[in-house]
């Protein structure tokens, strides 16, 4: 157990980042909007395997909010989230207040297109442009050797990717495979709203998806594999699927059939809460 050191400036992150950078050693981050559960510890552990120092923000990022979304309810829970980075040995938690990531005035966004466009921006058009500017704020100022996002939030990955290599930031951005509970569903913050019959319901998001990859493998078209998982998820009980479709892995276009890596994603909404999922065709 070793309990991380917190710090709420940019310009002490980089005080500490700067010592560690002269004993030679090489930064991780883990970026983060805190209510930690198993999936972001295991992003810290593949962190761990890259470099010797690791870093987790934790900051609930206003701008990647909706004003009719969950921001004011989001879980807040430093003092545990500090806990559970302790036992993992997580070395600093960065912990910014709002004003200290948009300062009075502040008057920059970034926009990604490519990857970005449809799915998640089709229902949440205001949700890219908040993570890329926050998560290209923390990336600036860590400047870390390698920082990991996970594949839960597939197509957050890949604009995390395209935004870091259009930018030219000389960092190595990871994907950490999709943590589930021992019924299927994806580890998320968001879990903690769900009812215990929406509960029940939601772990059925992930063995329809499983489903519906099999059937794509054993040659259903692309049409009726998303129709029939979309139908699927209805008659389980989710109030209303936002979509369920199958895209190129690394560009997340459409495609006609499966004769490159492609990946299926999916977000439903079941009571006031809405879920995502995906995995490989
Ligand atoms: O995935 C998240 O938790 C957030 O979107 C991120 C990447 C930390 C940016 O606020």
């Amino acid at each position: 157990m070793k309990t991380p050191g917190i710090v709420s400036t940019i310009s002490e992150l980089r005080g500490q980042i700067a010592q560690w950078r002269e004993g030679h050693e090489l930064v991780g981050l883990v970026p983060t909007m805190g209510a930690l559960h198993e999936g972001h510890l295991s992003l810290v552990r593949e962190t761990q395997k890259h470099c010797q120092k690791l870093v987790v923000s934790i900051f609930v990022n206003p701008a990647q909010f909706a004003p009719h979304e969950d921001f004011d309810r989001y879980p807040r829970s430093l003092e545990s989230d500090a806990d559970k980075l302790s036992t993992v040995g997580a070395d600093l938690i960065f912990a910014p207040s709002v004003a200290e990531m948009y300062p009075a005035g502040f008057a920059t966004s970034i926009e990604v297109g490519g990857p970005s466009r449809g799915l998640e921006t089709d229902f949440r058009p205001h949700f890219f442009g908040g993570v890329a500017t926050v998560v290209a704020k923390l990336l600036i100022a860590a400047l870390p050797d390698y920082a990991i996002f996970g594949e839960k939030d597939y197509q957050q990955l890949l604009v995390i990717r395209r935004l870091t290599h259009d930018l030219g930031l000389p960092i190595e951005i990871g994907g950490g495979a999709i943590v589930r509970e021992a019924d299927g569903l994806a580890m998320s913050s968001r879990n903690a709203y769900l009812k215990p019959d929406e509960r029940r319901i939601a772990g059925t998001l992930n063995v329809i998806l499983k489903d519906t990859t099999a059937k794509l493998r054993s040659g259903a078209t692309i049409a009726t594999a998303e129709s029939g998982a979309t139908a699927a998820l209805i008659a389980a009980g989710f109030k209303s699927v936002d979509y369920v479709a199958v895209r190129d892995a690394s560009t997340l276009e459409r495609i006609e059939r499966l004769d490159s890596p492609a990946r299926i994603l999916a977000a439903v909404k079941i009571g006031g809460t809405r879920l995502i999922d995906n995995m490989a065709v």
